[in-house]
C-alpha cells in the first residue's frame, strides 16, 4: 500500500455473503454468521492499523427483519456477544462505539450493553468505530425530517446541512469509500445520503475470508481514483 498517498478517513463496510460461504461448505448458514462475526474484530484492527479513523459496518438490515426467526435471533445474538467480548478491549484501544439504527427495535439485552458501549467510550477518539443494527438509509433520512419537523423548522429555512445534522453520523465525515464484499454491485438501503460521494468497490471475497490483504487491495484501488465531486 502506498502510504504517502491518502488513506480514506471513513469506510462503510457492507458485510455481505456470510451464507453464501457456510453453503458453498455445505454448512448451515449460522456458521458463516459465525465466522463473519470474527472477522469484525480483525477488520477493526486492521483498519485501525493502516491509518482508517473511523469504520461503519453494516451488519443487520431494517429489511433483515423478514429473514426467518432464527437467523434473526442468532444475528443479534452475535452482535451482543461480540461486544460483550469486545467492550474493554475497544475501550482500552481508545476507539468510539456507536451504534447506528433503530435501536428500539433490538432485543433489551442488546439495547442495554450498546447502552453501556456507548457510555462507556464516549470521550475515546483514536478511532470511530460504528455499527449499523435495524437500520436502513431511508429510515436515517426519516428519522432525520420527523425531528426536524419537530423542531418546528419554517420549510423555507431546510438546508442540506440542516438535514445532515440530523442523520446519523452526523458528527463524522461521510465514508469516502464503501465496500461491498460476495460479489454483490448494489448499496441495499446503507448510509444513502452520507455515500452520495463515496467511492465505490465491490470485491468477489465473502465477508468470512475478508482479510487484512482485501482491505489493503480496496484502499489501494481507493488510492488510485480521482475524486471530482462534480469539478473538472
Ligand atoms: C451478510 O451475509 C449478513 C447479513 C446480511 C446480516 P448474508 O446472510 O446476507 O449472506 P448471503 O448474502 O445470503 O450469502
Ligand atoms: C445487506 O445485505 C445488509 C447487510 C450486510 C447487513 P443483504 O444480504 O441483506 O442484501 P441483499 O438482500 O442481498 O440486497
Ligand atoms: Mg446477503
Amino acid at each position: 500500500m502506498n502510504n504517502a498517498a491518502s488513506v480514506p478517513y471513513h469506510i462503510g463496510i457492507i458485510m455481505d455473503g456470510n451464507g453464501r460461504w457456510a453453503s458453498e461448505r455445505g454448512l448451515p448458514r449460522s456458521m458463516g454468521h459465525q465466522k463473519g462475526a470474527e472477522v469484525v474484530r480483525e477488520t477493526v484492527q486492521t483498519a485501525a492499523d493502516l491509518g482508517v479513523k473511523a469504520l461503519t459496518l453494516f451488519g443487520f438490515s431494517e429489511e433483515n427483519w423478514s429473514r426467518p426467526g432464527d437467523e434473526v435471533s442468532l444475528l443479534l445474538r452475535l452482535a451482543e456477544t461480540y461486544l460483550k467480548k469486545e467492550l474493554n478491549a475497544l475501550h482500552k484501544e481508545n476507539v468510539r462505539f456507536r451504534v447506528i439504527g433503530n435501536k428500539s427495535k433490538l432485543p433489551k439485552s442488546l439495547q442495554t450493553i450498546i447502552d453501556e458501549a456507548e457510555q462507556k467510550t464516549i470521550n475515546n477518539d483514536r478511532f470511530f468505530l460504528n455499527l449499523a443494527l435495524s437500520y436502513s438509509g431511508k429510515w436515517d433520512i426519516v428519522q432525520a425530517v420527523k425531528r426536524i419537523v419537530a423542531e418546528g423548522v419554517d420549510p423555507e429555512s431546510v438546508t442540506e446541512e440542516m438535514v445532515s445534522q440530523h442523520l446519523s453520523l452526523s458528527d463524522v465525515p461521510d465514508p469516502d469509500l464503501l465496500i461491498r464484499t460476495s460479489g454483490e454491485q448494489r448499496i441495499s438501503n446503507f448510509l444513502l445520503w452520507q455515500a452520495a460521494y463515496s467511492e465505490l468497490y465491490f470485491c468477489d471475497a465473502m465477508w468470512p475470508d475478508f482479510n487484512k490483504h482485501e482491505l489493503t487491495l480496496a484502499i489501494e484501488c481507493y488510492q488510485h481514483r480521482h475524486r471530482r465531486f462534480g469539478k473538472i
